[in-house]
């Protein structure tokens, strides 16, 4: 038999207009943890999704070899009946169920046909122990983090019995911590013989982990890395993926200087009924003109709900404290409002509340600001083509077209499409909520030069970060967030990763 446990050969998919794939080989060995990297809009995913059925035998050309058989799956639980499990970049667990329904959804132990719940739980705690994760499996899913969801997840996978793990991008929306207890756990389901397939844009974990790395670009292979061989680092990796090399992923700022305070908030504090308590919790913060501010945090720290209670929410949390406005006190009650005070907010949940799926590049773009592109009350479409146009090559958007639907746009490609439509609002005051997840680095490179150009023209931006490199790259000064409290305000100057750290964990 082969030494490898999967061959891709020759893989090629189109979508109308669109080829995502041409002629891709892609090897796996037994055992080994292998990276698959690019930029966004690769090819990753499509790839990921040919070998797991979603895409069935007919609808690709090229052969899928797994432990020597050619395969041709019909649908997804084809692949996983092989062995194969896909962990997606969105996740796709039912909220409103426990924890051992989901991990046994649909493949429930049974006896004389009849569901054991009973079993199926103790089976379930078995699972959760080998993914290490310390959670009562009577849990709704809703009321667990996105780590352990992960967990939760990758569990699943292995009620399964599955040889080939596939994770596209599974620390996307995980704070250090909780990336480290998977990487972890990765390292240890390969002791035990599973091969693991795992897409990532970061590239430290990369070179942690990674046994190979297979890069593509346009739809190609362009090469496959070896730890081995010494070949898996920063620059090598890089260079191959986009084709140049970038000395300093934060670009740095010409000159600083700041303005007057655009923002503050006095002993501002939000409750949110809907869970019973407060979420923000008597904060004081400002933001000067011209300057990036950092708000640090672990995941559940009070970041977006702080984030969100700023940006006129006040229907959804019960509102104490001030919010000044240059100067002035203001009541922002709807998004509207804040809107039309210049603050605009990208939201960390692109899929949940940022952008209209089923709806065209365009369309997004122009969606918070359709006064933008209309005269006299009526909506011009050559505007709203011209302004789309613009935000696709000033950040470098990959589409075919922009008309294709967002919802089949890769994960990085959707981020930016967000970013434009709130650009376009014309903010002064700019708020990120993790502005580059799930973003190749050639293209966090290009947004931070947006975030810095839009600092020159005197914009202000707070932007939330689980990555530290990042706060402490691009911020002025940081802010550290834990349990809704404002735990520590650090000059840029003095911040490092171990007080951010000390403060987020407080
Ligand atoms: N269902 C679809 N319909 C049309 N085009 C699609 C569809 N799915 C993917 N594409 C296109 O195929 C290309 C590859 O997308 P894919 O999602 O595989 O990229 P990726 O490498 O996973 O990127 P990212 O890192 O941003 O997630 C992109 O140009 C994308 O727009
Ligand atoms: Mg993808």
């Amino acid at each position: 038999m082969s030494e490898y446990i999967l061959e891709m050969n020759d893989i090629s998919k189109s979508f109308t207009g669109v080829k995502a794939l041409s002629n891709v080989n892609f090897k796996v060995k037994k055992g080994e943890i292998h990276c698959l990297i690019g930029e966004n809009g690769a090819g990753k995913s499509t790839l990921m999704k040919v070998l797991s059925g979603v895409y069935p035998y007919g609808t690709y050309e090229g052969d899928i070899v797994f432990e020597g058989d050619v395969q041709q799956f019909n649908k997804i639980s084809d692949s996983v009946k092989t062995g194969i499990a896909i962990i997606y970049q969105e996740l796709a667990l039912f909220p409103d169920l426990t924890v051992y329904e989901n991990i046994f959804a649909g493949n429930e132990v049974k006896r004389g046909g009849i569901i054991d719940w009973n079993q199926t739980i103790v089976e379930a705690k078995k699972m959760l122990g080998k993914v290490k994760l310390d959670v009562n499996p009577d849990t709704l899913i809703k009321d667990l983090g996105v780590g352990k969801r992960q967990l939760v997840e990758i569990a699943k996978a292995l009620s399964k019995d599955v040889k080939l793990l596939i994770l596209d991008e599974p620390t996307a929306a995980l704070n250090e911590d909780d990336s480290e207890n998977l990487l972890e756990l990765l390292c240890e389901l390969k002791k035990q013989g599973i091969t693991c397939i795992m897409i990532s844009h970061k590239l430290k974990e990369v070179i942690s982990i990674a046994d190979k790395a297979t890069v593509l670009r346009d739809g190609q292979t362009v090469c496959t890395l070896d730890a081995a061989k010494g070949e898996i680092s920063e620059n090598i990796i890089i260079k191959n993926m986009v084709g140049r090399e970038i000395d300093d992923i934060y670009p740095k700022r010409s000159t600083k200087t700041f303005g007057e305070k655009i923002l503050e908030l006095r002993n501002w504090s939000a409750f949110d009924p809907k869970v019973g308590r407060q979420v923000v919790k008597d904060i004081n913060l400002h933001v000067k003109k011209g300057e990036i501010v950092g708000i640090a945090g672990l995941m559940g720290s009070g970041r977006t709900e702080l984030a969100l209670s700023i940006f006129g929410n006040a229907k959804s949390y019960k509102l104490e404290g001030d919010l000044v406005m240059n100067g002035t006190s203001v009541a922002l009650k709807h998004p509207s409002d804040a809107i039309k005070a210049g603050i605009a907010y990208v939201t960390e949940d692109r899929k949940g509340d940022g952008l209209f799926l089923i709806q065209d590049i365009k369309n997004n773009i122009s969606a918070a600001n359709l006064n933008g592109i209309s005269s006299n009350g009526i909506l011009n479409d050559n505007e709203e083509i011209k302004i789309a146009d613009h935000y696709k090559n000033s950040l470098y958007i990959k589409a075919s077209s922009l008309e294709q639907v967002v919802g089949n746009l890769s994960g990085g490609n959707q981020q930016k499409v967000s970013l434009g439509k709130w650009l376009f609002v014309g903010p002064k005051l700019l708020i990120l909520d993790e502005p580059t997840r799930g973003i190749d680095v050639g293209a966090k490179f290009e947004i931070y030069t947006v975030m810095n150009e839009l600092i020159k023209e005197g914009m202000s931006i707070i932007m939330i970060s689980s990555e530290l490199g990042e706060v402490l790259g691009m911020s002025d000064r940081v802010y550290v967030m834990a349990q809704g409290e404002m735990k520590g305000e650090l000059r840029i100057e003095e911040a490092n990763q171990e007080n951010i750290m000390q403060l987020a964990t407080q």
